[in-house]
C-alpha cells in the first residue's frame, strides 16, 4: 500500500490503474479511522480493483469556532488500518495541497440547496457546501468508479448523493450501514470527547430508534407518536439535550406526517459540546442491546 500527499501522484497511479482496466473505490474520511470506516474500505476492497483511501481534515466543512484544530489527527493508525483492510492508496494531503491560496481563496463551492438546509445544516449553515465542494474536488482527483459513504451521516449521503445525480458525476455512490458499539451507540470520531457519564447516556440515541421501530412494527404510522417514542427516551439522559428527533422522507429528507417503508428516522442529541447522530430506516433494523 502506499501513501501519496501530493495530488498529481494519486493522478498517476489511478490513471495508470484505470490504463490497466482496474475498477477504483474511493473512501474520502477525515481520519481517526476507526471500524465504522474499516467497513467502507472492506467494502470497497470487495467491489474494486483499487481503492484510494482519503484521509483529509476539510477545513471547509467546519465554521469558526467548530472543532476544526481539535479534530483527532492520527495519521500512522489511519494507515495502518486502511492497509489491513484492503487499501492500496491513502491520499493524506496537507490543507496546502487541496487549496493552494488557502481555505478563504476558494470562490467555487457546491451547494445542494433544499436537502442541506434542514437538521445539521440548521445548526451547521455552511457545512454541507464544505463537504459537496471537496468531495467533488476528491472526485476530480481520484476519478472513481464508486465511492463509498456511510449510512451513519445520512444526510450527507443524500446531499452527496442528489450532488451526483444533479451534475451526472460519473460516481456510483454506495451508502454502507452504521457500525456501531455493542451498546448501540454508532461508531464515530467525535465519541472520544464524552466524558464517562456522557459515554452511558449516549446509548440512548440508538435505543430511541429502537423504541421508534418497535413502535412502528407494531401499528403505529403517526410521526407525532414516533417522535414522542423516541423523545421520551432520549429524556431518560440527564445530560443530553435534544437538538432533533424526526421521521423524514428517505430522499428528500422533509418531514413526513404519516410514516412509510420510505420513512427515515433522524436523531440528534447533544452531549455538553458534543453533537451525537443517528437514524435508521422505521422498518430497522438497528443494532445494539436493549439492556
Ligand atoms: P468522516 O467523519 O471521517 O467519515 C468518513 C466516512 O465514514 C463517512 O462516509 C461516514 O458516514 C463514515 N462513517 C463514520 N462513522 C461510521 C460508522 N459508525 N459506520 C459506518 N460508516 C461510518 O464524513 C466525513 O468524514 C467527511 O464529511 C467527508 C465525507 C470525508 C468529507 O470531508
Amino acid at each position: 500500500m502506499q501513501v501519496l500527499h501530493r495530488v498529481d501522484e494519486v493522478r498517476r497511479h489511478v490513471d495508470a490503474a484505470r490504463f490497466r482496466g482496474a475498477s477504483v473505490g474511493l473512501v474520502p474520511t477525515m481520519g481517526a479511522l476507526h471500524a465504522g470506516h474499516a467497513s467502507l474500505v472492506e467494502r470497497a476492497a470487495a467491489e474494486c480493483d483499487e481503492v484510494v483511501v482519503t484521509v483529509f481534515v476539510n477545513p471547509l466543512q467546519f465554521a469558526t469556532g467548530e472543532d476544526l484544530a481539535a479534530y483527532p489527527r492520527t495519521l500512522d493508525g489511519d494507515v495502518r488500518l486502511a492497509d489491513t483492510h484492503g487499501a492500496s492508496v491513502v491520499f493524506a494531503p496537507e490543507e496546502s495541497e487541496m487549496y493552494p491560496g488557502g481555505r478563504d481563496a476558494v470562490l467555487t463551492e457546491v451547494t445542494v440547496a433544499g436537502l442541506s438546509r434542514r437538521w445539521e445544516g440548521s445548526s451547521r449553515p455552511t457545512h454541507f457546501a464544505g463537504v459537496c465542494t471537496v468531495v467533488a474536488k476528491l472526485f476530480n482527483i481520484v476519478g472513481p468508479c464508486r465511492a463509498y459513504f456511510g449510512e451513519k451521516d445520512f444526510q450527507q449521503l443524500a446531499v452527496l448523493t442528489r450532488m451526483v445525480d444533479d451534475l451526472s458525476f460519473p460516481v456510483h455512490v454506495v451508502g454502507c450501514p452504521t457500525v456501531r458499539e455493542p451498546d448501540g451507540l454508532a461508531l464515530s470520531s467525535r465519541n472520544v470527547y464524552l466524558d464517562p457519564d456522557q459515554r452511558r447516556e449516549a446509548r440512548v440515541l440508538s435505543a430511541a430508534l429502537r423504541d421508534a421501530v418497535s413502535a412502528y412494527r407494531s401499528g403505529v404510522r403517526d410521526a407525532a407518536g414516533l417522535r414522542e417514542v423516541m423523545g421520551n427516551r432520549i429524556a431518560t439522559a440527564t445530560g443530553g439535550v435534544v437538538d432533533y428527533a424526526v421521521v423524514v422522507d428517505r430522499r428528500t429528507l422533509e418531514p413526513v406526517d404519516r410514516a412509510d417503508a420510505d420513512s427515515r428516522l433522524l436523531v440528534a442529541v447533544a452531549f455538553g459540546a458534543t453533537r451525537l447522530l443517528d437514524n435508521a430506516s422505521v422498518i430497522g433494523p438497528v443494532g445494539g442491546d436493549d439492556a
